[in-house]
This record gives C-alpha cells, structure tokens and sequence, in this order.
C-alpha cells in the first residue's frame, strides 16, 4: 500500500550494526528458543542481562535513526526493524494485507508441527482459518461460555497441585507447577479424559524442539503423523465443555483444517503457564499490589472467572517478560515509510521488550505497574503488544487471561506464598531484563484465617 509519494530508500545499518543487530538482539532469542524455551540459555541470558543488551541496542538504533524502519541487508532477505511506536501500530492495523502473518523464518518454524495454521496462512485460507479460531475460541468476547468450567478445572487441579506441595517440603517449583498446568491445558483444550495424557504433550515437545530449529532441522513426519491421529481421536471423543467440543459444533469452510489449529492452542498455553509463575513473584516481591490481588481473591468463597487485578497482574508479566519477544511480518507488495520506501518480501520486526521497556518515553517501563491495564485509555496509542494487536492479534488472548487469573485466585486461596530465595526478585528495585521461570521458586504456607477485609481498594 503505497501512502505517500516518498521515494528516497529508508535508513539502512551499516555492516557493523548488522553485526550487532544479529548478535545482540536476533542471537539471544533464537538461543533461547523460539518455540520451546531452553531452559539453560534462558538461565544465562538473564545472568547476564541479555535482554537489556537488545533493548539498549534498538534504542541507540532509534536514537541515531529516528523513526526508521531501520534496514539490514542480510544474506537471506531483506529485514526492517520498526523503531516508531506509530509504525509499529500501523504494521498491526495493517495484517494481513501488506504486511502478513505467515513470515518465511515463521513458517519454517511452526510448519514442523502446525502447517495448516492461520497464523502461517495467507489469502482466503488465512481467512477462514482465522474465523475459525475467532469463533472456537470466541476472540471477541472476554468470557468463553465455558469459562465457569474452566474455572473449576483450574480451582482442582490447583487443589491436587497443593496437596503435592504440602509432600515437598511446602515449596513449588516449576516442575511441579508446569504438570499441574498441563493437566489444565489438556482438560481445558481437550476434555477431562485426556487430563493424564502425559504423552501427548511430551510428542508436541518433541515436535517443537525440532521446530526450534527451522528449516535446518528436518520434519519429524511420522511423529506429526503419531501426534495428528491421536488429536483426532480425541475431537472425534469431543468432551463436553472443551475447546475440542465447540471445534466440533463448527461448521468448517473449504480450507478451515479444524484440526490443524488445535497444535498452536496446546502449544501456546505454555507461555501462560510461565505469565502465570512470574506473576506469583511478581506479587511476591510487591507486597502492596499482593494486598490488592489478596483482597479481590478473598471477595469470593470460591475463586471467579473474574479477576481484574489478577488479570491486571498476568499482562504486566506479559509485558515485562514478553513470552512473543519478537513479532514478524512480512511485505506483501511495496510499502512507503515517512523515510522513505521498503521492498516487497522484507521481514519486519517488532522488538516487543524495544516497546515495553522503553524508559525514554515510558515512565514505568522497569517497574510492576499493574495499574497500566485498568485503564487502557492511558496507553490507548502506546503499543503494548503481548497479544500483538489488529487483525492478528491473539484470538487466546480472554482464555489466556481468564485461565491464568483462574490458577493464580485458586493458589492465594488461604495460602501465602514467598521467593525461595527471598532475595530472587526485589521490589525496591528495577524488574530485571529476564526472570526465568525454570529457576523460580516459592514457599507456600497455609493461612487458616484469611484477610477478612471486604472493602476492596482497586
Ligand atoms: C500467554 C499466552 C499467549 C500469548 C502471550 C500469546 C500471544 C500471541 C501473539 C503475540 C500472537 C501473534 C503472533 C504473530 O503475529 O506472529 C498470537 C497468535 C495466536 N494465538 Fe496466542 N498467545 C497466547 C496464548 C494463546 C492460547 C492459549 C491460544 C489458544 C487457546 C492462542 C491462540 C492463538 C492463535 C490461534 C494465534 C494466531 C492468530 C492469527 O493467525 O491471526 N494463543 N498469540
């Protein structure tokens, strides 16, 4: 789409900032692993703050370059990184038409275990696909008709989760935390007969760590294959009140493929599940805002699908630990830029943390800000984009958000929870680059009386 009559090329980096651009903001995250994380590298980029490397990096890009997009001629294909937050709202108004979801380095990943999805569709199948996701998992509307159901899944597995605690010396880690979580996601996604299907998540595992490596590493066809039939047997079963059953209750279009989508539902819970963690530290080491989670938590006997500070809490982990640090698309024709033009079939990049964490213009980017999302008229043209945002952005997003403040009201019911070491997140100071959630750790105590205070402060 052509919008001004700009004809001069757009700022393009030098070989010596490519070089910086590859290692320290594109390196980093591909270490780490852009489908399934790994754990060890993501220990050491936060040891080393790799993170707040990137983020400086775009910044000093943004600094010598203005508004860009910045250009990098790399041996591949041309690449631009957005650097105006104008721009970067623009790119998501404008998807999929120029600017498309279905980005080669994108597809090459996610067509390992997911080929038929929306997100790496493009044209008429992008569009049915997308309408499919839309109604399944109803993007539009905040509460999921499930969501009492969803709820109580997450209050008893929770409860099964604590009792496994009390047996481990009152802590919880990730490990215990993460079966917990998909023994909520099958359920959620697939109905309460696959709650102990341990195997099927650990065959989409598998497929994701091959997915890791993109075109480099070859299709694990038989294992797609192994994976595909078992979620066919299981939508076939259609339990009542899953994903799986409003699936089944859709009526598909021509290039639908309903069962190619279920991988990506299965498969991005996760990031939730690690939101869900660092939140709990979050209000662990913010003493003020765990009143508040305390109190909305306490208004009710049994925990609710409604949790606005809750909620408030997971998209602020979101946005300084987002789980989807880089957003891609690609030109599908010419585009003009206020500097000028950009060729068809280029990467564009957002720099998801570049925006979050911006202290030039954002006077909490560093600090647990919960507020920011209770009132979204304040940071209306701000792009906080842990969902990404227009056409594309996340149709989980409700689910997500409702799941995840499920799991967290259902933990702080009667029980009290602290850092393990105490020192691992503190408050007082500046929320780090990173924090694994591999690595967290937390004491749990039981409270017999909890806060009886009703008058709620949020
Ligand atoms: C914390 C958890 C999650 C985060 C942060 C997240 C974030 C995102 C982001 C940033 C995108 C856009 C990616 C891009 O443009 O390249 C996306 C797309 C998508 N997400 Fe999520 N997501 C989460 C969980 C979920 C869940 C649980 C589901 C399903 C139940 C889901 C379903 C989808 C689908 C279907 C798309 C593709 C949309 C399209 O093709 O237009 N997501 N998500």
């Amino acid at each position: 789409m052509v919008k001004e009559t700009v004809t001069d090329s757009l700022p393009t980096a030098s070989f010596s900032e490519t070089l910086s651009f590859l290692f320290k903001v594109m390196a980093p995250n591909i270490a780490k692993g852009v489908i399934v994380r790994r754990p060890g590298v993501v220990h050491f980029a936060e040891r080393w703050a790799l993170d707040k490397r990137s983020v400086k990096q775009v910044q000093a890009f943004s600094n010598k370059y203005g508004k860009g997009p910045l250009l990098f001629k790399t041996p591949f294909k041309p690449m631009a990184l957005v650097l105006d937050p104008d721009d970067a709202n623009r790119v998501m108004e404008e998807t999929p038409e120029p600017f498309a979801t279905a980005e080669t380095a994108k597809q090459s990943a996610l067509s390992h275990f997911e080929p038929d999805m929306a997100l790496i569709s493009h044209g008429k199948a992008r569009k049915e696909r997308r309408r499919l996701n839309d109604d399944v998992l109803q993007s539009g509307c905040p509460m999921h008709s499930f969501s009492a159901h969803f709820t109580q899944v997450a209050e008893e597995e929770v409860d099964a989760l604590l009792k496994t605690v009390y047996h481990h010396n009152h802590q919880l880690d990730w490990p215990l935390f993460f079966d917990a979580w998909n023994r909520i996601v099958r359920r959620v996604v697939l109905g309460d007969a696959v709650r102990d299907d341990y195997s099927l998540t650990q065959e989409l595992i598998q497929l994701r760590k091959a997915a890791n490596w993109g075109f480099m590493h070859p299709k694990r066809k038989r294992l797609r294959q192994k994976f595909h039939d078992r979620l066919a047997h299981y939508v076939e079963q259609a339990e009542p009140n899953s994903l799986a059953a409003k699936l089944s209750d859709y009526a598909p279009q021509g290039q639908a493929k309903p069962l190619d989508q279920i991988p990506q539902w299965l498969f991005a819970f996760e990031p939730a599940g690690m939101a869900t963690f660092r939140a709990l530290a979050l209000l662990c080491a913010h003493p003020a805002q765990n009143e508040l989670a305390q109190k909305e938590v306490d208004k009710n006997p049994q925990p609710q699908p409604d949790n606005p500070f809750l909620k408030a809490c997971v998209l602020e982990a979101l946005r300084l630990w987002p789980t989807t640090p880089l957003i891609l698309r690609e030109t599908t024709e010419r585009t003009c830029w206020s500097q000028g033009e950009m060729p068809t079939n280029t990467t564009l990049l957002i720099h998801a943390p570049y925006f979050h964490r911006d202290d030039r213009l954002l006077d909490v980017a560093n600090r647990f800000a919960p507020n920011i999302w209770l009132d979204p008229e304040q940071l209306k043209h701000w792009p906080l984009l842990p969902f990404s945002g227009g056409p594309g952005i996340c149709p989980g997003r409700h689910i997500v958000l409702l799941v995840t403040s499920a799991v967290l009201a259902s933990l702080m019911k009667s029980h009290q929870y602290s850092l393990d070491p105490p020192d691992r997140l503190k408050g007082d100071e500046p929320m780090p680059a990173l924090l694994s959630n591999f690595h967290l750790c937390f004491r749990v105590k039981h409270t017999d009386s909890p806060s009886n205070q009703t008058d709620s402060a949020l």
